[in-house]
């Protein structure tokens, strides 16, 4: 046992994820202590009180340094083959996310690259990724599929996903995001056909990710299904009918919802009682309301509208004052957010969506936990 004493704060998260205004409460011992067991943690306190609980243990010595929880990354899709920096261009050149997706770029052109990459050159690129991601000091990260849209390929990542999770240190949890987008397959003359790809997602693609999993991964829980529910994307309606036909599946939910343009997403994720609901940048007030009430976490993505350079970002203050659970995250991906490091999405939280410090400790920690 080691005990790791005299650091000037301990910020303890203790009592659990936090609504609203008690978000600032950090849980804080001052001059605090823990003693480490085969790397657990197995008593915390004071120092003076864990010196005389604990004499003849090792020590180190951790005068001027915090103690942390690791940060808990709730929103990523890490898992990508190739790269988008000509889309950076295009956008700054006046095209909109959603118009170089709907011409065959965007989620698709990641889905072509990623569809073509075998499971060692996808694990490979993954794999440095999240090397990077534990060095900034994320121990714990949600990652998607969703760049494969047929069942082999989203089957592939959900097999790196799984490698990965047992091969390195970061903690991952799963999630199956077969509506993404729609593929070239389901193009019904040069125009992506939802309502086709919808009902595939329903009748086909679940049952067999559920068969699947239970096949390979148990004894696992099953992982979350999320969707994006976008103007261009999947409407409200199809959202819904995937998330309820997931959630009879007995999936655990989540949802993109409101990145670029209201569509009552969050109400629905609310509805369905789903573990999160993300983005969250043009959520109407009854929306937010509505979420407030309910067990759902709002994630906010800074990274995404900086990425974007939009001006808009999630409504912090209003979530805040609504009684809501918030969490952030860094929504890593090759087309919209091209960040590691939860510190930078931290440092966006207090500049662009006005959360104090302690604000964005308590939604890249413990929160983001619930998330
Ligand atoms: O959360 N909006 C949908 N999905 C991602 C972007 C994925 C991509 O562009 O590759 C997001 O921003
Ligand atoms: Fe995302």
């Amino acid at each position: 046992m080691t005990l790791y004493h005299s650091a000037s704060q301990m910020l303890t998260l203790a009592g659990g994820p936090r609504r609203g205004l008690t978000m600032h409460d950090l849980a804080i011992i001052e001059n605090g202590a823990i003693l480490v067991k085969d790397d657990k943690i197995v008593d915390l306190g004071p120092t003076p009180a864990m010196r005389e609980k604990y004499p003849p243990e090792p020590s180190y010595d951790l005068q001027n340094k915090v103690i942390l929880p690791g940060f808990v990354d709730p929103h990523t899709h890490i898992v990508w083959a190739g790269e988008r920096a000509m889309e950076f261009e295009m956008r700054l050149a006046g095209k909109t996310y959603m118009d170089i997706m709907n011409a065959g770029g965007g989620i698709l052109s990641t889905v072509k690259a990623t569809r073509s990459a075998s499971f060692e050159e996808l694990t490979q690129v993954t794999e440095q990724r999240l090397k990077r991601i534990f060095a900034n000091g994320t121990t714990t990260i949600e990652a998607k599929t969703g760049y494969g849209l047929d069942i082999d390929t989203e089957i592939k990542m959900l097999q790196v996903l799984l490698h990965l999770d047992q091969k390195l240190p970061i903690d991952i949890a799963i999630t199956f995001m077969g509506a993404h987008a729609t593929p070239p397959e389901y193009n019904k003359n040069g125009t992506p056909d939802y309502d086709a790809y919808t009902q595939y997602q329903i009748k086909q693609v679940l049952p067999a990710i559920k068969t699947w999993w239970q096949a390979n991964a148990s004894p696992r829980p099953l992982p979350f299904v999320d969707v994006f529910c976008e103007k261009g994307a999947f409407t409200l309606a199809q959202s819904r009918q995937i998330l309820t036909t997931a959630k009879e599946l007995g999936f655990p939910l989540k949802i993109h919802v409101d990145e670029f343009e209201n569509l009552g997403g969050a109400t629905l994720a609310a509805q369905l009682d789903a573990t999160s609901s993300d983005h969250m940048v043009k959520t109407s007030d009854t929306d937010i309301h509505t979420l407030a009430q309910s067990e759902t976490v709002a994630v906010g993505l800074p990274g995404t509208p900086f990425g974007l350079a939009h001006t808009e970002y999630t409504p912090a203050k209003k979530l805040i004052e609504a009684n809501a659970y918030l969490a952030l995250a860094t929504d890593c991906n090759p087309g919209t957010s091209w960040c590691e490091d939860m510190t930078f999405i931290l440092a966006l939280a207090c500049r662009q969506m006005k959360m104090t410090p302690p604000q964005t400790i308590t939604a890249a920690t413990i929160n983001a936990a619930k998330a």
